[in-house]
């Protein structure tokens, strides 16, 4: 997790937000004063022993994998390099399985710091909550006397990147995937196709990149990937024990599609919120530059669609080893409902066929012949509207779980209150760090409980995101409200789960983020620590 970026823009960031001083430590109550942890752990306990020292002789040993992250870890925040042969105090890093998957205990104290996993993946996040915990003392480092049990409450805890609206280089993506790894996130979401362009490599359809890959909005420079690019990312990904989620948006945002294979497509048709803002048609065979959605549909009664849609998935299938295609669904304005459902049951079911489980955004949920346990994607808002919130019960009643990616929430392409001059606001936007964080999944959808949540997601769109300066400012630190949301216990189990206690825990990552190269937008919603 040593980052390779320069760290001027973050270091710039923070010095002119940071006059506000450093954060007071996390609360826990009124009472006991914590260490800071992001996302929450499910307990912590301070101990009341001194605290573990860090120097350059400090040992680190145990899993090889573990102990390299740490070590970068550690020398990334405080510049010192301990070693494997060090001869001061320990730190271990062991995996004792029988735990929950992905759990972790952390235990610190004067003589030694042990992280113990269930896992590899419980051993990388202990590994994280490690690096949160790194603290000044004067002239030294210090790790404070503390006990922690941790474990999630959500399986699926992801970030979804558009890649098609604008192209983002493999560098970017994995650093994003570093980003949110140190979070705690165990899925990239890849947004892979959309009107605007396509960007994986295909070989049973080449024309795809030749031909649709070229631009982006804004006619900037498009992109893709090579199939050596995406197991390039899907390798980068796993080594931070995340998986891969491709989407193939279908059957509408697919105007890029048409440029490579004219004979699946529909004829544009102009949505009433493109009359009502002015937007013009797009035209067929031509690349579209705009924002609008809703104006394209895949030929829904042309078997070639089907053998098209078993040709992308059966390579995705092919190139992803997590258990998860995703095939789009939303937004298919322009396509008649009973098409719609005909569609996206069909699909789910080339999916289902391939080994795969299909994940669809919520419109598709009360289609009748949707394929069983099909994964629903709730985008709408924290208070459901338009029956949205029925639609994505009916991935329930087929068996499926939900991922709950609350839009006036966690979409984190929406404009912050106050900073740059980046994202969108439709989503009730601007959206505040508080607004991201102050919100219960439980409680979004009703008879949705923890047991039909198969977790949270955090979107990014990137219709005005051209850089990964732009995606981490977007991101940070509305990321780790959404990484709270997915990890940490219900709002009504844990003290720690209130805003003041996040806006103060957050606050005092600022010098991990920017030792890190993170270059997070300094909210003055945060008290940032300075070191
Ligand atoms: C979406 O935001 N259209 C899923």
């Amino acid at each position: 997790m040593n980052r390779r970026r320069g760290r001027t823009l973050a270091l710039a960031a923070v010095a002119a937000a940071l006059l506000a001083g450093c954060a007071p430590p996390a609360q826990n109550g009124d009472t006991v004063s914590l260490p800071a942890v992001v996302p929450a752990p499910a307990s912590i306990e301070q101990a009341a022993g001194a605290p573990f020292r860090l120097s350059d002789s400090t040992r680190i040993e145990g899993e090889a994998d573990a102990a390299t992250a740490l070590t970068a870890l550690v020398e990334a925040r405080t510049g010192l390099s301990p070693a494997a042969n060090g001869g001061g105090p320990t730190v271990t890093v062991a995996i004792e399985r029988g735990g929950p998957a992905e759990s972790y205990r952390l235990v610190a104290d004067e003589a030694s710091v042990t992280i113990t996993g269930a896992d590899d993946a419980g051993l990388f996040y202990g590994v994280q909550t490690l690096g949160q915990l790194i603290a000044r003392d004067g002239d030294d480092w210090i790790v404070p006397a503390v006990s922690i049990d941790d474990a999630p409450r959500f399986a699926y805890r992801g970030v979804m990147l558009d890649v098609a609206r604008h192209f983002h280089s493999v560098e970017t993506v994995k650093a994003y995937i570093d980003d949110a790894a140190g979070l705690k996130f165990n899925a990239l979401h890849l947004h892979l196709s959309d009107d605007q362009g396509w960007r994986i490599e295909l070989h049973s359809r080449p024309k795809l990149t030749e031909l649709a890959a070229g631009s982006a909005v804004g006619g900037d420079a498009g992109g893709f990937y090579t199939r050596d690019d995406y197991r390039e990312i899907v390798e980068h990904a796993a080594s931070r024990h995340m998986i891969v989620v491709p989407e193939i948006d279908m059957p509408g945002h697919t105007h890029a599609v048409g440029l490579a294979y004219p004979e699946l497509v529909e004829e544009p048709v102009i949505a009433d919120h493109m009359r009502e803002d002015g937007s013009e048609l797009p035209e067929s065979g031509k690349h579209y530059g705009g924002i609008a959605v809703g104006f394209s549909s895949l030929k829904i009664h042309d078997e070639a669609t089907y053998d098209f849609a078993a040709d992308v998935f059966g390579e995705l299938a092919a190139m992803t080893p997590g258990p998860y295609l995703h095939l789009g669904g939303d937004e298919a304005l322009g396509t008649p409902d009973e098409d719609f459902a005909l569609f996206v049951s069909r699909v789910s079911g080339i999916i289902a066929d391939l080994g795969k489980t299909p994940v669809a955004w919520h419109e598709a949920g009360d289609a009748p012949d949707l394929a069983e346990a099909t994964v629903g994607q709730y985008w709408g808002f924290m208070r459901p509207t338009d029956g949205m919130d029925d639609k994505a019960r009916g991935f329930v009643r087929n068996g499926g779980r939900l991922i709950l990616s609350p839009a006036d929430a966690i979409y984190l392409d929406m404009q912050y209150p106050t900073g740059p001059q980046l994202g969108l606001t439709w989503a009730n936007g601007p959206t505040s760090v508080q607004r991201a964080y102050e919100w219960e999944p439980s409680t979004i959808l009703a008879d949705v409980d923890d047991s039909d949540i198969l977790g949270v997601e955090a979107p990014l769109w990137s219709e005005t995101i051209r850089t990964l300066d732009d995606i981490e400012t977007m991101a940070f630190p509305r990321i780790a409200a959404a990484a709270e949301a997915g990890w940490s216990p219900a709002t009504d189990a844990s003290e720690l789960r209130t805003w003041d206690s996040f806006r103060e825990r957050v606050g005092s990552l600022g010098p991990l983020w920017t030792s890190l190269g993170i270059g997070f937008h300094p909210s003055d919603e945060i008290d940032w620590a300075t070191e």
